[in-house]
Parts: C-alpha cells; structure tokens; sequence
C-alpha cells in the first residue's frame, strides 16, 4: 500500500472514500449509545449527523457505516468508523480502527481512500493526556498496514482487492504536533511492512519454506537492509558441536539453517555497550518427530517457526529504525520428521554448552534447538538475550490466544520489555521459573530431560530448560505458541499469521539505545 501522510483539512481532500473515526460518548452504563465523530471539523460532523442521530449505529469497535455523497465534503463517500466507548479509548482501538476502515473498503472495490487523524480534543479534555499524538499516528498507520493484508497468494482465482493507496489526512496546525505525528507516522509504516514481512514468512507452508528456504529469504531481508547475515548447515553446526540442533534436524531430508543476522549501530558500539541477542525456533514444520502429534490440526505445525520470522522481522524493522545498540539475530531452523534416522526417545544428545539431555518426547524440539541457539548468542558476545517460540501448547491452555507467555530470569530486563508493550501494545502475561521448578526437568540418567516429569506447568518446563542455557545472562522467554495465529478474520485483522512479538522486541531493543 502506498501509504502518505497530508497536514490539510480532510473536508476538502478530494478521495473516493474517506474514513473518520467515532466513539460512544454516552457515559452511563444503561443509555443509548450517542456516537460522536473524532473531528473538530463542523463539515464533518454535518454530514453525518442524521444517521447519527438515527441510533442505527452504534460506534462499537470493529463497527462501520457507509454515507455516499456526503454534504458539504469533498470526498465521494464517508465511512464512519467505530471505537468503541469514549472513555475506553486507547492507542489500541486506534490501531484496530485503523485495520477496520482498510478491511471496509477492500471489498468494496474502491482503491484509494483517506482516513481523518482522529482528533482525540474534539472530545473533552479528559482523553488528551491519553493519546500522544505520535502514539496515535503510529498505531493508525500500523492498524492500516496491517489490516490490509490477506493472505490468498495460493489462490490460483486471486482477486486483486487491495487498497493501493491511503492518505491520512490532518489538519494540525502546531509545527511541534505535525512533527510528532510525522515522525509516529514513519515509525508505524517501519514496524508495521516489518511485522508483515513476518506474517508472510509465517504464512508458508512447509513445502515451500524449508530451513533452507528461510535462509534464503533471510539473507536477501539482510542484503536489502545491509545487515550482515550468514546462514550455516550441517557441517558448521557439528563443528560447533551443536547436538541438540543436530538431534533436531537429523529426521528430515532438509538440511537444518543456522541464521545468524547482525545490525551494527551507525559508527560502531562502545566497548562496555550492550550486545542484544534475538532467539528464533524456526521449525518450519512440526510433526513431533517420532513421538508424533495426532493428525488432527496438525498442518498447523507450519507456523512452528513464528519465533524465528518475529526475529527476521525484528531485524528488518531494527535496520531501518537504527537504534544505538549492537543487534545479532540467531535462528534455529530445522524440520522435525519422524524417519529412520530421527533421534528417539531415551536417546541422551550432548548440547554445545557441554550439557547432556535425555531426550524423553521428540515433540519437545523447540527447546533443543534454542538451548543451541541462546548458547551461540552468548558465545557470539550478546549481554542480553530474548527468544521467541511457539514453544507450548501448555502455554495456551494457560493463557489461550490473547497473552502470550512471558519469562525472565531478570528483573530490569522485564520491567523494560514490559514498558516497551505500552508502545506495542501487544500483550504478554509473565508466568514464573523460579528454580524450585528445577525440579521439573531432573533426569535420572542425565543432566536434565527435555520434558517436564508431568503434565503439569509444561508451559513453565520449557522456561526452566531454556533456562539452562543463559546463565546469568538477562534473558526473556517469549511462548507465542497461542498468539501466532489469528483463528478467526476480525474486522481489523484477517485470519492467519499475527506477526506477534515483532512489534514487542523492537521496543525493547530500542530502550537500549545509547
Ligand atoms: N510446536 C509445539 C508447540 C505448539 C503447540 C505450538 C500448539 C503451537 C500450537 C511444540 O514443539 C510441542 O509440540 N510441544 C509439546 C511439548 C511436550 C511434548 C512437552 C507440547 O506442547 O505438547
Ligand atoms: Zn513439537
Ligand atoms: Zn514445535
């Protein structure tokens, strides 16, 4: 989508569709909704007064209404986007609002529309702390990108119904206020064509996105951003002695990949500076190996590397918004297949770290190839590391599909990555790994097993594994197994690949900017 910003007045941009927000500003609990447009523009608010008036919408989120002709505007239609409650109103519905006006229109055919900067001021001054207007434009242009976004690129019978071409229009006087919403606006459209380089990384299917296939891919993300990037197979994964990897990748007729990306800051880093390292499982598919999974949703097991594309994507957005901090981006890509040479259960593989495990489930492959991958990140100099996974499924029956797990061995570490989601504005719930659960994962013959000894708190079994693995490192554990994919289109956001976590370790690598 060819996406610009305009300072003008949104009544007279001339558009085939123009879309401007609304709240409910009806304060108490059992009153009819009383929409309200976000917009001091009296044109506007004309136009739409009569079907306002008429109750037949209600400004809930994810709600529209469509006005042709509009009085008094330039534009040939209005559409009346919904965000629910005024006094609920949060940079989040403005990211969804944004999403919901892209999905309106797709359908209906029109290519280029506008959306009217919502003006949070039009209402009382409560709300105007709230929403910093950087904030606001970074999460509409965020909403927008990735509301457009479908994905039938399999569709042999495509239907082109993208919108080509949206303008957000404001009408902000205030030079400081137009830098702000200027400099969010970039910010939104960085983020947001990363996270969606993600999701379509996550969106292929096994066949086609090998280990192999997702180097590749990498390596041209990293030659197009001038990152440094290098992909590795076998041969170097043994000289590195990586035998939780190998186990990994030993069932599958595709080779396993090494990804190691690395952003350095403009003019190079201080010596004592910190290092960040990014984690990624990037199996590209999951069949458990030879404890095999049931085959009942097991086609999913595609989206088994949204750790590993949240990382490329990470890197991609970090190349652009080049922060001052040394950045090295590490995934772990492998096919985990049941075959004659697939490691099996009780087998006791030698991690590169020095440290045995006894294989008990094949299906607990995730965390073999991290304890490798985290391992490396260290050796390569990282201070302080963060992986993603969709590591789990004990993960969502904890949390289901709206937080994803979070664990830290570090305190500062997660207060900062938390403080980073009130930008991201992704959700992540942070569950313990204390080390009385140790416990958890005592092997009889080795020195640790790689399930939990019960069912119980698999989610937390995981975390302690990894936790093996970094030392006194400061490090965050991201479970996206819940998260990475959207099960159902919503009217801001189409079913499949979320694009999680990108958006999150941006924040936090960038809060380490010298
Ligand atoms: N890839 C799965 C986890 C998963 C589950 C991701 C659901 C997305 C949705 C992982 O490799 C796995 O299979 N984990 C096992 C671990 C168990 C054997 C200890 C699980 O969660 O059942
Ligand atoms: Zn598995
Ligand atoms: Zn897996």
């Amino acid at each position: 989508m060819d996406t610009k910003l305009m300072f003008q007045d949104a009544v007279g941009f001339p558009t085939p569709m123009l879309a401007v927000f609304a709240v409910d500003v009806a304060t108490s609990k059992d009153a009819d909704p009383l929409p309200a447009l976000l917009t001091t523009s009296n044109a506007l608010t004309h136009a739409a007064a009569k079907v306002l008036a008429s109750g037949e919408f209600k400004a809930g989120l994810g709600e529209t209404l469509l006005l042709h002709n509009p009085g008094g505007v330039k534009a040939e239609r209005m559409l009346v986007v919904g965000l629910g409650k005024a006094k609920d109103l949060s940079v989040d519905e403005v990211r969804k609002g944004g999403g919901t006006a892209v999905r309106a229109v797709k359908p209906l055919g029109i290519r280029e529309m506008a959306i009217a900067f919502p003006e949070d001021h039009a209402l009382d001054d409560e709300h105007l702390d709230a929403l910093p207007c950087k904030l606001m434009s970074r999460t509409l242009v965020e909403g927008a990108e990735l509301g457009e976004m479908d994905w039938d690129t399999y569709r042999s019978e495509r239907k082109d119904r993208s919108v080509r071409s949206l303008t957000v229009v404001s009408n902000e006087a205030e030079k400081t206020s137009r830098e702000e919403i200027q400099a969010g606006f970039e910010e939104g459209l960085i983020v947001a064509e990363a996270q969606n380089f993600t999701r379509s990384l996550v969106n292929e299917p096994g066949n086609v996105l090998t280990p192999t296939e997702l180097g590749k891919r990498a390596a041209a993300m990293c030659a197009e951003m001038g990152l440094a990037c290098e992909v590795h197979s076998t041969a170097k994964l043994q000289e590195l002695k990586m035998g939780a990897f190998l186990a990994v990748a030993q069932g599958s007729a595709q080779p396993p990949a090494l990804i190691v990306m690395t952003y350095e800051p403009e003019g190079g880093a201080a010596k004592d500076a910190p290092v960040m390292g990014l984690v990624g499982k990037g199996i590209t598919f999951d069949t458990g190996g030879i404890s095999i999974k049931p085959a009942d949703g097991m086609e999913k097991m595609k989206y088994d590397m949204a750790g590993a594309g949240a990382m490329i994507g990470a890197m991609r957005a970090i190349a652009k918004l080049k922060p001052k901090v040394k950045v090295i981006g590490v995934v772990c890509s492998a096919e985990n297949m049941p075959d004659g040479a697939a490691y099996k259960p009780g087998d006791v593989v030698t991690a590169m770290s020095g440290k045995t495990i006894e294989v008990v489930n094949t299906d607990a492959e995730g965390r073999l190839v991290l304890a490798d991958g985290l391992n490396y990140a260290k050796r390569l100099g990282c201070t302080h590391l963060i992986n993603a996974a969709t590591l789990t499924g004990a993960c969502v029956v904890a949390l289901g599909m709206i937080n994803a797990g979070l664990f830290s061995n570090d305190e500062t570490t997660w207060q900062k990555f938390m403080d980073g989601t009130k930008t991201s504005g992704e959700k992540f719930w942070r569950l313990p790994c204390t080390d009385d659960y140790r416990d958890h994962i005592k092997s009889q013959i080795a020195d640790m097993m790689n399930t939990g000894k019960n069912r119980y708190g698999g989610a937390i079994s995981g975390a302690m594994f990894l936790k093996e693995f970094v030392g006194e490192t400061p490090w965050l554990h991201l479970d996206i197994a819940g998260c990475a994919w959207n099960e159902e289109t919503k009217p801001w956001i189409a079913y499949g690949p979320s694009g999680i976590a990108v958006r999150s370790i941006v924040e936090w690598v960038r809060g380490y900017s010298a």
